[in-house]
């Protein structure tokens, strides 16, 4: 199976899961700047939460993909409150694209300031690897 990784992160955290699913993968992690060249069957697209939203960079390379070249996508994010909260937008772009979404999706808590400082932990990191590797069904 052929997947990628890409993500936006503004403070990290959610630039540490992208690179525990790459690991697992063992795939590069890269971020929206980088698009999608070779059809994958899996992308993993992940984001932090701001201000209630996924970031305007996720936003556009959903906007940008080549529904030819992607199979699916599997979404992970980090917040401080929002488990959960963004799968709707990100499946409402995707849908916009004819992109199918897997329904499972990783959430873990992120660091915010001095709120959450130890996150993502150990336990995020592995929780996110087994995510990848459900889906990936390696
Ligand atoms: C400007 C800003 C706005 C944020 N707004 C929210 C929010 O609305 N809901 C939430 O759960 N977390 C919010 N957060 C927390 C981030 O989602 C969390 O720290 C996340 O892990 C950031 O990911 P990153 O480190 O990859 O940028 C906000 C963080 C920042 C910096």
């Amino acid at each position: 199976m052929k997947t990628a990784v890409r993500y936006f992160s503004r403070g990290g955290s959610t630039e540490t899961i992208a690179k525990a699913i790459a690991r697992e993968l063992r795939e590069k992690a890269e971020t929206t700047a980088a698009p999608i060249e070779k059809k994958v069957d899996v992308l993993f697209l992940g984001s932090g939460v701001y201000a209630g939203h996924i970031d305007g960079h996720v936003k556009e390379f959903i906007q940008n993909l080549d529904r030819n070249k992607v199979g699916k996508v599997a979404f992970f994010c980090t917040s401080v409150l929002d488990p959960g909260g963004r799968d709707k937008e990100v499946r409402r772009l995707l849908e916009q694209k004819d992109i199918p979404m897997d329904t499972r999706t990783f959430h873990c808590k992120g660091k915010f300031f001095f709120v959450y400082s130890s996150h993502p932990d150990n336990k995020d990191k592995l929780d996110a690897a087994i995510f990848a590797k459900k889906i990936a069904k390696l």
